[in-house]
Order: C-alpha cells, then structure tokens, then sequence
C-alpha cells in the first residue's frame, strides 16, 4: 500500500454533536411519522447506527450493498445490487443514509431504482459532502457536513477497506 498518514478532519466530539442536531430535525420533520432507514453499505453502517439512536420517532431499518459494473470507479455503467433490501419500502417513508455524496452518480441511480418500488416518500442523509466533485444533480435532504474535496476515512468509510473503524473523519495524506 502507498505511504500514507491519516490526519484528523474532523473530531468525533464534533461529528457527534453535528448527529445529534441532525438526528433532532429529522425527529421533528417526521413527527407522527415512521422512518424506515436504508443504509448505503459498509460506508454508511456506523452513521446510520449513530444516527439512528438519536431519533425519537419508530425507527425500521433495512440495508443494501450497491456496485458499478466492471473495473470503473461507481460512476461509469449500471448499477448492480450486491444486496438488495430484505423488505419492501412501498408506501414507507424512506431515508436513504449514505457516507458521502461524490459525483453523485451512486446516489442518482440508487435513488431512481427505490422510486421504482413506490415508497410514500424518499429522502436522503449523507454524513459528508464533495460538492465541488458533483457530476449529477442530486437531492440531499440532510448533510452532517460539506467538506474540500480530499480523500476522507473514518466514520465508515475506508481506504483499501482499512479506516472504516476511525472514530473520527481523517483525510488521507500520501507522503
Ligand atoms: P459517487 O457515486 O461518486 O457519489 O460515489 C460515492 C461513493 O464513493 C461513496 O459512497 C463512497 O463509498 C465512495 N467515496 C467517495 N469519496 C470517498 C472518500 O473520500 N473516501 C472514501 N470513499 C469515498
Ligand atoms: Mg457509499
């Protein structure tokens, strides 16, 4: 693997507090609401969990593992389900919780393919944002934060599937 260091982005005291408050207006915006969570895999697992925690209205959750065809980056070809949903969303009020929205294109068709199946409504919850990396338009109800366009870990996201575990977001700093 390239020399690399990680330095810290932003402090898990901050991401934390930055959940809570999101974990809050969401809570209020559904109020009277069931959500059902789907999470975006691996990336998305440890913000969904936090997240999760912090809402107060009943909470179901689902996952989904998504890739792109071939050896390309997410963005070229179509997109192929590693793991579907095990559960129907029809009629549900979905919240897609992803790690990080980059071109965009992942979210594009993964949100084209869950309105397909007639949820009442559909959002999205993203921990982080590269909008200066947006290649399509997407709709992102909720961002924890927005950040320079730099290779980030932690939180869920990995690099060589090594980071996910960072309690933390960290960037990538090759030497
Ligand atoms: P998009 O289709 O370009 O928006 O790709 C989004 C996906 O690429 C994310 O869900 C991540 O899995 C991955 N990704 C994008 N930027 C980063 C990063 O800085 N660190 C780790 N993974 C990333
Ligand atoms: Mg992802």
């Amino acid at each position: 693997m390239t020399e690399h260091k990680v330095r810290v982005l932003i402090e898990e005291s901050e991401v934390d507090k930055r959940i809570e408050e999101i974990g809050k207006k969401i809570s209020e915006e559904y109020a009277g609401k069931s959500i059902h969570l789907v999470c975006v895999l691996k990336g998305g697992a440890f913000f969904m969990c936090e997240l999760a925690k912090r809402i107060t209205v009943p909470v179901s959750m689902d996952f989904m593992a998504v890739g792109s065809y071939g050896n390309g980056t997410a963005s070229s070809g179509v997109l192929k389900i590693k793991k579907d949903l095990d559960e129907t969303i029809e009629g549900k009020e979905v919240l897609i919780v992803e790690d990080i929205i980059d071109s965009g294109n992942t979210l594009y068709k993964l949100t084209n393919m869950l309105r397909a199946r007639n949820p009442k409504s559909l959002e999205v919850c993203a921990l982080l944002d590269k909008p200066d990396r947006r290649e399509v338009d997407v709709d992102v109800k909720y961002t924890c934060f927005s950040i320079p366009d730099e290779f980030v870990v932690g939180y869920g996201l990995d690099y060589a599937q090594l980071y996910r575990n960072l309690p933390y977001i960290g960037v990538v700093e090759f030497e």
